[in-house]
């Protein structure tokens, strides 16, 4: 098939391009480098020793999508393209909303001008706010999110859905991610922050390599076994491949909502410690209060993924920092020479 791949220079569409190659399924991707770089494309040449077909440019740009839907035949959708940092997103949230609603707006109705009515949105284990139960299932209660970004996942999961509702052509899958983690086993790619990471393990792979001198570790008096938050990590890989498993596997329209998690939940203490395993060194870190906005603990009940689409999370926490080190070591600047 052919998918395009919006924001499919970052991070997690970077290794959903990947896995699509290797499944021998066509990518034209979509990106504006806003959080990205042009190199990604020769690493992912590198890995899989095929082309992206490329377009640079922003998913608001009407003319350029257009210009993708006339020039490929596209089959499904799969939506990266947005921001993403819930601390940013809480400064900038006009920007947020900008970028994230008005850009998956366009995409929808340059998508339905074309025909092309299939699409995977990446939602997020946020749009279940502090979640009712745990392990967290599809049918818990979203919506009171907590960040202008968490916000506008929520938002677009009901546009979405909306959609669906007065078209019954369209097929839709929500595919809410629990924490990524890792790189692919080449180390050719990997998550490349911009600036001091806000997030755990990225933050935990600089200090490992000096470049930052110890990790905070935000409040230590969590109902959790060590004090700490716990959080559902998968495997970037294994994310990767819950995409091509949901657009092989879903034959019918509707709308659709996947958790893609591993069903396990680890402490910050906990990687901190499966990291100094992966890196052969201790990592310093010290104690501070807790972030705004945190909750304790979230893991997924991942087994509605298993059952209906046949894909399940098959690499663990020290996989995850194995290839974390990895790209980090032989990568000490991302993509930067
Ligand atoms: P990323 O920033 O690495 O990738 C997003 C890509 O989209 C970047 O390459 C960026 O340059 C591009 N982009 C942003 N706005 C654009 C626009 N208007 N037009 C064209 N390109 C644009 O982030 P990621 O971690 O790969 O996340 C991908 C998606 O998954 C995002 O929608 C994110 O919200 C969602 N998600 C991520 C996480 C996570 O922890 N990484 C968790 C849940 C959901
Ligand atoms: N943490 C620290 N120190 C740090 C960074 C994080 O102790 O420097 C702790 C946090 O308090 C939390 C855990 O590590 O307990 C994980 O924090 P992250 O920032 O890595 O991840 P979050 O669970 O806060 O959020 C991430 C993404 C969101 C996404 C969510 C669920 O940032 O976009 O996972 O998918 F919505």
């Amino acid at each position: 098939m052919k998918i395009l791949v919006s924001g499919g220079t970052g991070y997690i569409g970077s290794h959903t391009a990947v896995e699509l190659l290797e499944k021998g399924h066509e990518v034209v991707a979509v990106d504006n480098f806003s959080n990205s770089s042009p190199e990604v494309l020769n690493r992912i040449k590198r890995i899989t020793g095929k082309d992206v077909v490329f377009y640079e440019g922003d998913v608001r740009n009407r003319g350029l999508l257009n210009k993708v839907f006339d020039e490929n035949n596209i089959d499904w959708v799969i939506h990266f393209a947005g921001l993403k940092a819930v601390g940013e997103s809480c400064v900038k949230p006009l920007e947020y909303y900008d970028n994230n609603l008005y850009g998956t707006l366009v995409l929808l109705e340059t998508m339905r001008e074309h025909g092309c009515k299939k699409i995977v949105f990446s939602s997020s284990a946020t749009v279940y706010g502090n979640p009712e139960r745990l392990p967290v299932d599809e049918t818990c209660k979203t919506g009171g999110t907590t960040n202008p970004y968490g916000t506008s996942k929520y938002f677009q999961e009901i546009m979405l859905s909306d959609l669906y509702k007065a078209d019954n052509d369209w097929t839709v899958v929500l595919l809410r991610y629990f924490n990524p983690v890792g790189a692919h086993e080449s180390g050719l790619i990997g998550e490349n922050p911009k600036g001091i990471p806000n997030n755990l393990t990225p933050y935990v792979a600089k200090v490992a390599i000096g470049e930052l001198s110890e990790v905070s570790v935000f409040g230590n008096d969590y109902d959790t076994l060590d004090g700490t938050g716990v959080r559902d990590y998968i495997h970037v890989v294994d994310l990767a491949k819950g995409h091509v498993s949901a657009i092989e596997g879903i034959r019918n329209v509707g709308v659709y909502a996947y958790n893609l998690g591993t069903g396990n939940g680890y402490s910050v203490l906990q990687v901190i410690g499966a990291f100094e395993k992966a890196c052969g060194h201790p990592i310093p870190y010290k104690i501070v209060g807790r972030r705004d906005g945190d909750i304790a603990t979230c893991y997924a009940d991942a087994s509605k993924a298993e059952k209906e689409l046949g894909w399940r999370a098959d690499l663990n926490l020290d996989d995850m920092c194995a290839s974390l080190w990895n790209w980090q070591f032989k990568n000490p600047k991302g993509y930067d020479k």
